[in-house]
């Protein structure tokens, strides 16, 4: 693989790697834009086969943070990063405030956050070598563990969703489907049940399966059959690649909303799941919420302003369809061209140098 030519189509900024020999520390730092501000994305900490693997990874995440950023109208750019290893048994001390100081050696062109694999207690470590690293824990002064938030940023999709569709916003009655019921999902399940929703749920670890239904009250099924569960919202809350040409067929959802990153396997997924009927709500827009919550603490971190903006979740969902469904085009098409634009915009003005800027 030629790295020039990998970035050159992505449209990225800048790679970093950082290695450190006494932790085994590898990491890749991909800095994809900060045209609307820094690049802000969180340390995924993953086994990869090869490194090849994580620098396609990095590069395909970081290019989703500067459209999710961009779709919430936050002045972020989009950026991720990747420690290959294995969370459960290369992870320590050393090695994640080694990796803190290669993101502090960026002085805040890249900042960091907890992703799959990190934790709120790794970002306070982090946080020892840096201060470019969002999302510790409350007893630091953070905003904490991002899956409340991000479920809650779901709900108020769903809401803008079913007002598209039926003309009304409750979801009590409403019938949703949900893959994975992890930190986000079984949180999401938890404000549907209060909401008076019918919920079936399915996840490939029994424990949480159990979990849920305990807890809530909730019907499950198979994994292999939650997305062919008859209902109006289908939720994919696992792993991305989920909807694909071999699953949307078996769609039986009037729409879909979940937190799952790049659920769609191609972009003609989209498509596809329109011509079904089924409204999608773009992945990188119904998910946010969590990259808006611990963007907050870049302003010194205040929940109530943070949950009012992870309300306007619904606001930001409601334009989207609208522009879709006026433009012909399908909702992440529409999505997309909402963040391109805001990019080229707001991006733009920092051609307009204000005084006492670093005139090099
Ligand atoms: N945590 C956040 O705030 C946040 C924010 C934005 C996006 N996301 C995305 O949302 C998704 C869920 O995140 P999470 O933090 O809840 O992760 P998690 O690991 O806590 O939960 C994922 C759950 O999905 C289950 N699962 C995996 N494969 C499955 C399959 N094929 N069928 C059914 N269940 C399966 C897992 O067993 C697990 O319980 C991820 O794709 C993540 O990238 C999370």
């Amino acid at each position: 693989m030629v790295v020039f030519d990998e970035v050159a189509r992505g449209g990225h900024e800048q790679i970093i790697y950082g290695y450190d020999d006494a932790s085994g520390l590898r990491a890749i730092i991909a800095i994809h834009s900060t045209a609307l501000g820094p690049a802000l994305g969180g340390t995924r900490f993953f086994p990869y086969d090869t490194e090849q693997d994580a620098l396609v990874d990095v590069l395909r995440l970081a290019r989703g943070m500067t459209y999710k950023a961009a779709a919430a109208g936050l002045d972020l750019g989009g950026g991720k990063a990747v420690i290959i290893g294995d969370p459960a048994t290369d992870k320590t001390e050393r090695l994640l405030r080694a990796y803190g100081r290669i993101v502090d050696s960026l002085g805040g062109r890249y900042i960091t956050a907890e992703d799959v694999g990190t934790t709120t207690t790794d970002v306070d470590i982090i946080r020892r070598e840096t201060r470019w690293a969002l999302g510790s824990s409350p007893a630091e002064g953070g905003a904490g563990d991002p899956s409340p938030v991000t479920s809650r940023g779901l709900f108020a999709a769903a809401r803008a969703v079913a007002d598209f569709i039926w003309g009304d916003t409750d979801l009590a009655g409403r019938r949703f489907a949900v893959q994975g019921v992890g930190k986000v999902g079984a949180a999401f399940v938890q404000l549907l049940v209060e909401a008076r929703a019918e919920v079936i749920v399915a996840d490939s670890k029994e424990e949480a399966v159990k979990e849920a239904v305990e807890n809530y009250g909730v019907k499950s099924v198979d994994v292999e059959d939650i997305h062919t569960v008859d209902c109006d919202f289908y939720s994919p809350c696992a792993l991305g690649g989920g909807l694909n040409d071999s699953t949307i067929p078996g769609l039986n959802c009037q729409a879909i909303v979940g937190s799952a990153n790049n659920q769609l396997a191609t972009e003609d997924d989209a498509d596809r799941i329109a011509a079904r009927g089924i409204v999608y709500g773009p992945d990188f827009v119904v998910n946010a919420g969590g990259l808006i919550n611990v963007h907050d603490e870049l302003h010194g971190y205040s929940k109530m302003r943070a949950m009012h903006r992870v309300d306007s979740i619904f606001d930001a969902t409601r334009a989207i369809l609208l522009a879709s469904k006026e433009q012909q085009i399908n909702p992440n098409q529409a999505a997309v061209m909402v963040a391109e634009k805001r990019i080229e915009e707001i991006g733009d003005l920092r051609r307009f140098r204000r005084s006492g800027e670093d005139p090099r």
